[in-house]
């Protein structure tokens, strides 16, 4: 009997679609090097085809194979931080297909963290194109089963490695311009970077000459919940708490007290205090509130410093389509 991963390892090499988790989300995957495969992908995400992908890697000795003029930023920041939950945006080889990139002159390359990505990735023995496996706009899963329910038949296989331990998705650093920039905060922080590369990296989204997003998580209404979501600061929360009993509304609430009233109409999700943990449970935190029926999600703004920078980030995204 052949093994889960040999199982995976042997459906990538038919072209056929694996989701399995990484250290940030699951991904869903398909062989990069083959471009019927990766076209898979954006049809069962409903995604724009002109939105790159990430290519997962076994190691940083396959970087070369994607990637050329890679500057020696790169492999400093693989040394500090591969595997785990960064992605360098570098010159692509020329072989590296449209498909994969967008018609773009780079590649995004990462060499994830959980072990049986790992595993996948040494068995398949090559590079593994793979977004975040929901239907686009949605929120990213971090466990088999939110993959099970919004792929279902879509995905020939889910790999089930437990719940994701960092749970939002890699940061993105372009190095492909001669400097470094955020492009997607993650939970390597800018300060971690900075401290690796000696200097700070630019933040933010360079234009597109031609409009299209480089980083489709730049879309504003990215990792949104169906039900509207408001961000609120502290003592804000309770206020939206006694005006949506007044108006005989439920709520849902994402915070990181104790739920203070007892009523069903309030739907009360207390969050961690840490980032580290407050950005692990995020999208199952979400997922669920958003499941409550409420008429709003309510999240209590968290504090702006540098390590609340990623979660910042996609609750601002989550909350801008509301
Ligand atoms: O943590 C993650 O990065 C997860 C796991 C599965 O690895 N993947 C993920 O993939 O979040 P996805 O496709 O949902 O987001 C990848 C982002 C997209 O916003 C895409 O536009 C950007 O990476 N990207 C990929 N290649 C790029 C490139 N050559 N230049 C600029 N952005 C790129
Ligand atoms: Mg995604």
């Amino acid at each position: 009997m052949a093994t889960p991963i040999e199982q995976a390892a042997a459906l990538l090499r038919a072209g056929e679609l694996v989701a399995f988790p990484t250290e940030t989300v699951y991904g869903l995957g398909a062989a990069a090097g083959n471009p019927t495969a990766v076209a898979k992908i954006f049809a069962a995400k409903g995604r724009p085809a002109d939105h790159p992908l990430i290519v997962h890697l076994p190691g940083d000795d396959h970087l070369e194979r994607w990637a050329r003029d890679i500057p020696a930023a790169a492999y400093e920041l693989a040394e500090a931080f591969w595997p785990g939950p960064l992605t360098l945006i570098l010159k692509r080889q020329p072989g590296v297909s449209d498909a994969i990139t967008g018609g773009q002159d780079t590649v995004g390359l990462r060499v994830p963290g959980h072990p049986l990505a790992l595993e996948l990735l040494r068995a398949f023995g090559g590079g593994v194109a793979a977004p975040s496996a929901n239907r686009f706009g949605r929120i990213s899963p971090t466990t088999a089963q939110h993959v099970r329910d919004d792929l279902g038949a879509a995905v020939a296989m889910v790999l089930d490695g437990g719940a994701c331990s960092v749970g939002i998705e890699s940061t993105i650093v372009d190095l492909s311009s001669g400097e470094s920039r955020i492009l997607r905060p993650g939970m390597v922080s800018a300060v971690d970077l900075g401290r690796v590369l000696g200097l700070m990296p630019t933040i933010g989204t360079a234009a597109a000459p031609d409009g299209v997003p480089r980083v489709s998580g730049a879309l504003e209404s990215h990792y949104a919940p169906r039900t509207p979501l408001v961000l609120l600061p502290p003592d804000a929360v309770i206020f939206a708490v006694r005006g949506a009993l007044a108006n005989n509304e439920r709520l849902a609430v994402l915070a990181p007290m104790a739920c203070p009233i007892s009523d069903p109409r309030i739907v009360w999700c207390q969050a961690p205090s840490e980032p580290a943990t407050f950005a692990r449970d995020l999208y199952a935190n979400l997922r669920a509130l958003d499941a409550a029926g409420c008429s709003r999600i309510a999240v209590q703004r968290p504090p702006q410093s540098d390590g609340w920078q990623a979660v910042n980030d996609r609750l601002r995204r989550a909350a801008a389509s509301a």
